[in-house]
């Protein structure tokens, strides 16, 4: 009976947001405007770091490439989102879906890693001061960038080869507006249950594992900074609380998507949101509007391209 129903699935259904048509106005909208202006931003720190001999340092490259992730993270899902909502057209072939997930899970881990690598630079130039130039010198800044991608390359290498062989042969709707793995393992035709283990064994772990280092260590940093003085405490932690706002708001939806028991409540899809049209833009704001430095970058870089035009 099993065998000669058994058809392949080629592709999935996106059940995306919502329904209701003003709602899916709204949402065209707001992520057609959101993501314009993850790219623009995002484009021009990248811009404003390579252009700027002052922003060569550890810290401006690691923050150019996270504007790079998180150019590409949004570039993965929402393009699709928005010609969805668009058209009307929802669908996803198989191929696609599993590129779409490999690719997530390369991005995403490194991400991770890079956040991590951020606290790290961040440590080192709050409680050794002295030892800024040598410990993070560029060759270093370089490996935890090749690092970060290695690992995440590594981690979405290792997902995938669990899933690529699940039979597919029936129901193909997937209750949100991307594939993701949690999803995609539903909807094979076999017990998954041991596969559901292994995915929030390993996203799960490196979610929460990464997570919880991030915070420690800026609790860490703030301890050391406010016992050498209350009065820098201040400083720091108005730089810091910018790193661990992104980091929460980053940190949530992914904890919620792989580790959080209860599927009853469809919240995940929502907060997917948030990693996708609204931590990316974070950063360039946070970063570029709070940090004089970088401000002054803009300003040399707009007005040389300025001069450049008037001598053209
Ligand atoms: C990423 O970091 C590396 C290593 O420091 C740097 O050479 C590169 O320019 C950075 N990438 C971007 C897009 O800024």
């Amino acid at each position: 009976m099993y065998e000669t129903n058994y058809t392949e699935v080629s592709e999935f259904i996106f059940l995306g947001l919502s329904n209701s048509r003003p709602m899916q106005h709204f949402l065209l909208v707001f992520a057609t405007v959101f993501y314009g202006m993850i790219v623009l931003g995002n484009l021009l720190v990248i811009l404003t770091v390579t252009c700027d001999l002052h922003l060569h340092s550890p810290m401006y490259f690691l923050l150019a490439n996270l504007s790079f992730i998180d150019m590409c993270f949004s570039t993965l899902t929402v393009p699709n989102m928005i010609f969805n909502l668009f058209s009307g057209h929802k669908t996803i072939s198989f191929q696609g879906c599993v590129v779409q997930i490999f690719i997530l899970h390369i991005l995403g881990g490194s991400e991770m890693l890079l956040l991590t690598a951020m606290a790290l630079d961040r440590y080192i130039a709050i409680c050794k001061p002295l030892h800024y130039l040598t410990l993070m010198s560029p060759r270093m800044c370089i490996l935890l960038v090749s690092g970060a991608w290695s690992l995440g390359l590594l981690h979405s290498v290792i997902q995938i080869a669990f899933v690529v062989h699940l039979p597919f042969c029936g129901p193909n709707k997937i209750d949100s507006f991307y594939c993701d793995l949690p999803w995609f393992i539903k909807l094979a035709c076999m017990d998954t249950y041991n596969l559901e283990f292994i995915v929030t064994a390993n996203s799960g772990f490196i979610t929460m594992g990464t997570f919880f280092l991030l915070i420690i260590s800026y609790i860490f940093i703030l301890l050391t900074v406010w016992k050498k003085s209350s009065a820098g405490l201040s400083k720091a932690f108005s730089t810091l609380s910018a790193h661990i706002i992104v980091v929460i708001l980053f940190f949530g939806p992914c904890i919620f998507v792989y580790v959080w028991p209860f599927p009853t409540v469809p919240v995940d899809k929502f907060l997917a949101i948030l990693d996708f049209l609204i931590t990316p833009i974070l950063n360039p704001v946070i970063y570029t509007l709070r940090n004089k430095d970088m401000m002054s970058a803009m300003r040399r870089l707009s007005s040389q391209l300025l001069n450049m035009k008037k001598s053209s």
